[in-house]
């Protein structure tokens, strides 16, 4: 589609990653025309910050998508379910942030750098993967594209910022409690304290002992890469950081790979920085990545009992996770020439 100027709705524009997303249409120069940013009725009388101006917050409802061709869902996955087909049925495309429609099989789940191509399937809603995932996915794509993947044994440590802000303010209420000697304000986002903790759990148990988290991990992994039958185990861990995900991964290839031709790989793909220099002492971390697109790869190194690799990837679960894969969905949409419209 040629460069022309796009109405943008966001609906959760008042939430941590609505926040980012604004930042990241401004950064990137995407051609908005006219945003209109939307929420629930908390948020009736807010305004939010964009190009410049101070833009009233409107409540989310089917008409407000009338006239919009572009809708960024950063809410609930309720309403995401509700009200992306009120946006398609009024000609809008929708890039959706929830868990919602991921593993429908009529919405493609993108991550550009990977598998845009998907994107000339869709009927109007296009899901965006979760935060934990895409980074997964980033560090791993290089690698497949080498050596194949055979199996994976993946542990993340995700920082508070994943459950959004109320994620966020639970951490910095328990760390000023702890600071001024008061007693801690009752865990309510997370199941446990998490400050100065760290928790076996994101998001909720499920009847089989894993969590809803690492049933997405799988499920997404294996979707976007196209590999049903991936080999792969995982723990999701919830860290006392305020953003960034992390994840330590042991990665078995088809073919064997060294751990330079893995640094090679990794370094040669977009998105993509490697951070892996033992010897000064050069490893990726969560402040490191905080703000920034690319995904941080290092630790890069042989398993001693296998030809399996370790590897260490931090990135940014508010951009790359979030909001910055979300634009680039919106980008590759434009560069491929596919009109805005389902
Ligand atoms: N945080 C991450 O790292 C991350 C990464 C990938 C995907 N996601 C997904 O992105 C979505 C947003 O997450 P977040 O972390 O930004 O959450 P958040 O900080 O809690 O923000 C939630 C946003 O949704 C709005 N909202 C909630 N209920 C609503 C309703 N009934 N009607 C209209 N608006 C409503 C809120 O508006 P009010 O301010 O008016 O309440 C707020 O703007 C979720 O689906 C989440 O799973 C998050």
């Amino acid at each position: 589609m040629s460069k022309k100027q796009i109405a943008v709705a966001v609906v959760g524009a008042t939430g941590a990653v609505g926040e980012v997303l604004l930042r990241v249409l401004e950064q990137r120069q995407f051609p908005v025309s006219r945003l209109k940013p939307l929420a629930s009725t908390r948020s009736v009388g807010k305004t939010v910050r964009f190009q410049g101006a101070e833009i009233g917050v409107e409540v989310a409802c089917p008409e407000a998508f009338e006239g919009v061709d572009l809708v960024f869902f950063a809410a609930t996955g309720g309403l995401s379910r509700e009200l992306a087909p009120e946006a398609v049925k009024r000609g809008a495309v929708v890039i959706d942030k929830s868990s919602t429609w991921r593993m429908d099989k009529q919405v493609p789940l993108v991550v550009p750098e990977i598998n845009s191509d998907a994107l000339a399937k869709h009927r109007g809603i296009i899901a965006n993967p979760n935060c934990t995932t895409t980074g997964l996915v980033m560090a791993l794509e290089p690698i497949r594209r080498a050596a194949g993947l055979k199996s994976l044994v993946v542990t993340t440590l995700q920082a508070v910022s994943g459950s959004g802000t109320p994620g966020i303010e639970e951490l910095e209420a328990q760390l000023a409690a702890r600071q001024g000697g008061g007693a801690p304000p009752p865990p309510e986002v997370f199941g446990s304290p998490i400050a100065c903790n760290v928790l076996p759990l994101c998001d909720a148990f499920m009847d089989d002992g894993y969590s809803t988290e690492e049933r997405k991990l799988l499920d997404e992994t294996r979707k976007i890469l196209e590999l049903p039958a991936l080999d792969l185990a995982m723990t999701c861990v919830r860290v006392p950081v305020p953003v960034g995900h992390s994840a330590t991964v042991l990665v078995e290839t088809e073919t064997r790979l060294s751990p330079d031709a893995a640094r090679e790989a990794l370094a040669a793909f977009p998105g993509i920085r490697v951070v892996d220099d033992p010897g000064s002492g050069a490893y990726p971390t969560a402040v490191d990545v905080e703000g920034s697109d690319e995904v941080l790869v290092g630790r890069v190194r042989k398993d001693y009992r296998s030809d399996r690799l370790w590897l260490w990837e931090v990135s940014d679960n508010l951009r790359k996770g979030a909001a910055t894969n979300a634009v680039q969905i919106a980008e590759a949409l434009l560069e491929r020439g596919r009109s805005l419209s389902s």
